[in-house]
């Protein structure tokens, strides 16, 4: 007989093992385009079908869920978005974060495919991924890094210090919006950014937005942090930023890529790499060890990396005075090129949070 205990544990377990209908009514709310129809104007679930190409049965079916959800509302079989939801589902509200929304929807189909890649019938998930090949869901993707957390960028230009430093290079910067914070706070700060075209296109466009003041400052670069072996990024750079990058790769291109950027700064500049910060028992804390399972839906070999696989890159690299700072839930590991070249200082390690 099952203990009171054993019970709530089993209870628990299926709880969430269910959570997946609330989480894929509303992911398709979003990437049907439903939530964003409605923003327009409130429709019946025939005309709501009609202007999206939907089945009429199914839009019934799945608007009326969101009712019982309240994130829509029903009356003389009108279907109305909930109004509190409208600044976010808008694209073009300054509030919009459907792109991040969308982006969910878009992990999730990856999701359903991890049986087959844990089966080994997937061997490269990447090449199903529609990020890679469909404009307008890397445009998502690279707006999501922004919407996800708009607050983010303001904290992560608080927690890096860049004084000193003339210039930053920002690799895979998304739409740009750490270096867009920190140029802020640096108001003579040079910025590159380095990335592929389609993410960079999104990138122009988002940098575009802010004052000249701020977007004068930056650069565009065409660029590939794996497949390049000797860049020309506009170096040396006084700072470069790795931020949310290295969980896509493996190991061994990852080595590769610090030893590349260290090759790009200039005497006692550094390298900050930011990612989630997992221990080096790769199972916590929770939050960083389901952010691998993404990347084992997503990528080839991408994963979670600790800050002691960081750190060990970086000694590897000739780096010194490598540190790691925690910047919940992510870490930032940072290690400087010798001031004087050929001159390796001694590596010194400081774990201020460890
Ligand atoms: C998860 S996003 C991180 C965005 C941003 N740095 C942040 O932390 O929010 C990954 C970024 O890396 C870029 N990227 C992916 N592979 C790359 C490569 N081989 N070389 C340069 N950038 C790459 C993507 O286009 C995207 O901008």
């Amino acid at each position: 007989m099952a203990t009171k205990k054993q019970t709530a544990i089993w209870e628990e377990l299926m709880q969430k093992a269910a959570g997946y209908r609330e989480a894929k009514v509303i992911l398709l709310g979003a990437d049907l385009g439903i939530f964003e129809a409605l923003c327009q104007r409130s429709l019946k679930a025939s005309q709501l079908a009609k202007k999206l190409g939907l089945a009429e049965r199914a839009t019934q079916i799945i608007c009326d869920a969101l009712v019982g959800m309240k994130y829509l509302s029903k009356k003389d079989d009108v279907y109305h978005l909930n109004p509190s939801l409208v600044p976010f589902m808008d694209p073009e509200s300054q509030d919009s974060r459907i792109s991040s929304l969308r982006h969910t929807a878009g992990s999730e189909m990856n999701w359903a495919r991890l049986g087959d890649i844990a089966r080994g019938k997937i061997k490269d998930p990447s090449k199903h991924r529609q990020v890679l090949s469909d404009k307008r869901k890397n445009q998502d993707f690279i707006l999501a890094m922004h919407q996800n957390n708009p607050a983010r960028a303001e904290e992560m230009a608080e927690a890096i210090d860049l004084d000193g430093c003339a210039s930053l290079c920002d690799v895979g910067p998304g739409p740009g919006h750490y270096s867009i914070a920190l140029a802020r706070k640096y108001p003579k700060l040079q910025v590159a950014l380095v990335d592929h075209a389609n993410s960079l296109e999104v990138a122009r466009a988002f940098v575009g937005q802010q004052p000249a003041r701020i977007s004068k400052r930056f650069t565009f670069v065409e660029g590939d942090l794996i497949k390049e072996s000797c860049p020309d990024w506009g170096g040396p750079f006084d700072s470069i930023l790795l931020s949310n990058v290295i969980h896509i790769f493996d190991s061994k291109n990852n080595k590769a890529a610090i030893k590349k950027l260290g090759r790009q700064l200039s005497p006692g500049g550094f390298v900050i790499v930011r990612d989630f910060g997992i221990e080096d028992n790769m199972t916590e804390p929770p939050l960083a060890s389901l952010f691998a399972v993404n990347m084992l839906a997503a990528t080839k070999a991408g994963r979670c990396y600790s800050a002691n696989e960081v750190k060990a890159w970086m000694t590897t690299a000739g780096l010194v005075k490598i540190k790691k700072t925690v910047f919940y839930p992510s870490y930032l590991v940072q290690g400087h090129a010798p001031m004087k070249k050929g001159k390796h200082q001694p590596n010194q390690i400081i774990d201020n949070l460890d």
